[in-house]
Formats: C-alpha cells, structure tokens, sequence
C-alpha cells in the first residue's frame, strides 16, 4: 500500500493589512479588548480583485513549485472552502483551470474551518487506495465578503487567505500516519451563513434582515473548541500509535489565542509546542491551518521526519485532527518552473474556449 506524503507547500495572503485600531474606526470595540479576548492584532482583507480562486492558485503554484510538480501531474484537486465563489462550479475547479491541470478531477469541500483537514484525509486516503498518486489540497477564503463589519461580535475575528499542500504517493514509510474526522449538526444554528442557499434564496428580505452575513453565538462556538481541540488531537495520536512527548509541533485552527491556549493546557503541553500566527492574520477559516504550517516550516520549526499533528473545528459543527509525520519533496531528477504555469494555464484555457466554441460552431449550436 503507497504512502501519502505531504511533499509541497504555499500560501498566499492579501496585502492590505487591517489593524484592530482600524476596526474601532468603524465598531465599538477597541485594541485592548481584541487582543485580549482573542489574541488577535490585524488580519488581511481582500482587495477588490482577489478572489479565493486567486489566492488559492497562487497558493498553490507555490506548493507545486516545493513539491517540484507539474499542474498536469496532479490527479485530484480538493478546494476546502467556506467562502465559494459560486455554488457552482466548485472553486476547485476555477483553480484547476487557473493551473491548466488538465488531467485532475476537482470538488470543493465544505466543513468550514474543518476542511483543511478533513480534505487532507481524503486526499491521502485517495493516494492510499492506489486510485490516484499526486492530490493538491486547498483552503483559501475571503471572509470578508461575508462580515457584518456592523457585528462587533464577528467583524474582528476573519481574515483572508489561503494555503495548499500537495499530497502524493510513495512506497518511503511515513506522511500522513491517521485522522479522525467528527460532526455534530444539532449546533449547526451557532455558527451559520443563514441566506443564499437553496432554503432561504435571496431575496429583498433576505437582504434587509441581514441573512448573508456570518451569524455566530461566539461564546457556544468557544465552549464547543476547548472541549474537542484536546480530545480530537489525543483520539488522532491513539490512532497514529504515538504519544504526546512524540510530537514536535501541533497546527490548530487559528480562531483565538484563548482557545489554543485551553487545548495546551487540556492536553498539558507547553503552549509553545503549539503554532500560532492567529495574532497576524485572524481566523482565515479553511486557510488557517496551511498557512501555519507553511511559516512554520519557513522558520525551521519544522523538518523532515517531524511528527506534527493538525487539529480543527468549525461550523458544522465538525471538527478533527490529523497527524503527519513530515516529508518534504520526493526525490526527482527533473527541475519544474511552476512559474511559467501560471500563463501557460490562461493559454490553456483559452484554447479549450475556442475549441469548445469551434465545435459548437460545427454541431450547428450557434446558429
Ligand atoms: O472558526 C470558528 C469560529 N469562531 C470562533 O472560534 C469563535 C469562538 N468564540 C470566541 O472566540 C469568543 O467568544 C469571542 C472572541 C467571539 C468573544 O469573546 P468572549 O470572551 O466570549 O466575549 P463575550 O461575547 O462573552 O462578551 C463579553 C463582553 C460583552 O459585554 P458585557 O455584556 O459583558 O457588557 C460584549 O458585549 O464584551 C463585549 N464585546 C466587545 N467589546 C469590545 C463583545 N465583542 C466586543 C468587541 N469589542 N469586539
């Protein structure tokens, strides 16, 4: 049975920078109080032009470039995203056609700031089965889109971003050793994106009564965290054959200093076996959990043979964890230029455009 290991990381984040300061600007709330209660200091908001396509393309030509990969070599793209750009098509697939990776299959996966890790899992169980042997996995987000930046409650938490691994196939022992994957849709009510579904179409009430927006019982969606971080985290390590002390660092979800710091003590660990970035970027949901990672492992803290856990939750409600122990590229005689890719995949779907248009044009469609 191959292997799944995680051999390429990127991530990729707005520029515009949006500071707590800049928040008590528009909300009653102020520096103190978000950094305090949340750890937080400024996230990044998209600009007009960034889309979670965008973001999470470049996230991953980046991921492709460590793995050395080409986009015509991936078999299989999961987009985790809260924040589609439509309902359909997936997200996954504008990213496959961003790429020009014309021989992957893509979906978007939706578990909120869970989908990192629940699309990780599928992606090595996929590479597992031997159906398939090189996986993109994407989580990317504008949250921003869908804040009420009237709602003290919410606005200060989110944040734009994504971050993509690739996964793939070898017979080297190691990867992605287990993951627990849980759901409970009786708190679905907490944490909701109640209108623009196919229940509560939009409409000029919808509007009004203002049911695009995140709606979120911050203080249940909190009790909720500190319970499942720490028991998600040792469920996975059960599963992996591992103890605590074998772990070099854990990934959690990016919500709130306050909740990782519960998980640490929950799981009795020095808080500082934990990554945390929530200070510079908020919680980006589905982008969260890659994107620290990959500044963790730009900054050394971690190195091949590694064994880092993931762990998550989010709207759903659904959460899970994930333990890994850390690869880096697979050896490879050739040298990829992922950068050229990036107009090779516009060319390359140009092409299909006119095609599909030529064809059209003989099968009499376009009279
Ligand atoms: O990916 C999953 C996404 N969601 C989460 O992880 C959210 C989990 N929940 C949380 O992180 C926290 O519940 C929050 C950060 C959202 C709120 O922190 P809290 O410590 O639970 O505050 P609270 O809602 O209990 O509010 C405490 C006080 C209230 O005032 P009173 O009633 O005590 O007078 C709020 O009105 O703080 C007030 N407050 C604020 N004050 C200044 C609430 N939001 C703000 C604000 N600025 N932004």
């Amino acid at each position: 049975m191959p292997y799944a290991h995680i051999t390429g990381w990127g991530m990729s984040v707005p520029e515009p920078v949006m500071t707590n300061d800049d928040l008590a600007r528009i909300v009653d709330t102020n520096d103190q109080w978000i950094r305090e209660r949340t750890g937080i200091r400024e996230r990044r908001i998209a600009r007009e032009n960034d889309f979670p396509s965008t973001l999470g393309t470049s996230a991953a030509l980046r991921a492709l470039s460590v793995a050395n990969l080409k986009p015509s070599d991936l078999d299989l793209i999961i987009c985790a995203t809260s924040t589609p750009e439509h309902l359909f098509p997936a997200t996954a697939c504008l990213i496959q056609d961003n790429l020009g990776a014309t021989r992957a299959g893509a979906f978007d996966l939706l578990a909120a700031c869970t989908g990192f890790i629940y699309g990780l899992n599928m992606a090595a169980q996929s590479i597992r089965s031997g159906a398939i042997k090189n996986a993109l996995v994407v989580g990317t987000e504008t949250l921003s889109r869908f804040v009420d930046w009237t709602d003290r409650n919410t606005c200060i938490l989110f944040g734009d971003g994504a971050g993509a691994f690739v996964v793939q196939a070898s017979e080297q022992p190691g990867g992605i050793l287990s993951a627990v994957m849980h759901s409970d849709g009786s708190g679905g009510n907490l944490l909701t994106l109640p209108a623009g579904g196919s229940r509560h179409p939009a409409t000029e009430a919808t509007i009004r009564e203002g049911r695009h927006y995140i709606y979120m019982d911050g203080r249940e969606v909190f009790r909720f965290a500190t319970k499942v971080m720490a028991s998600s985290t040792e469920e996975a390590l059960r599963a992996a054959g591992l103890a605590k002390d074998d772990v070099s660092v854990i990934i959690p979800h990016q919500a709130n200093f306050r909740i990782i710091d519960a998980a640490a003590r929950g799981l009795k660990l020095p808080i500082d076996r934990f990554v945390i970035n929530v200070d510079r970027y908020g919680n980006t949901s589905t982008a969260s959990i890659p994107i620290a990672a990959v500044e963790a492992v730009e900054r050394g803290r971690v190195k091949a043979g590694d064994k880092v856990v993931f762990v998550g939750f989010g709207a759903g409600l659904t959460w899970g964890a994930l333990v890994a122990e850390w690869s880096g590229p697979l050896p490879s005689p050739r040298k990829v230029n992922v950068g050229r890719y990036r107009l090779l995949g516009r060319v390359l779907s140009v092409l299909r455009r006119i095609e599909r248009f030529i064809e059209g044009l003989i099968w009499g469609r376009r009279a």
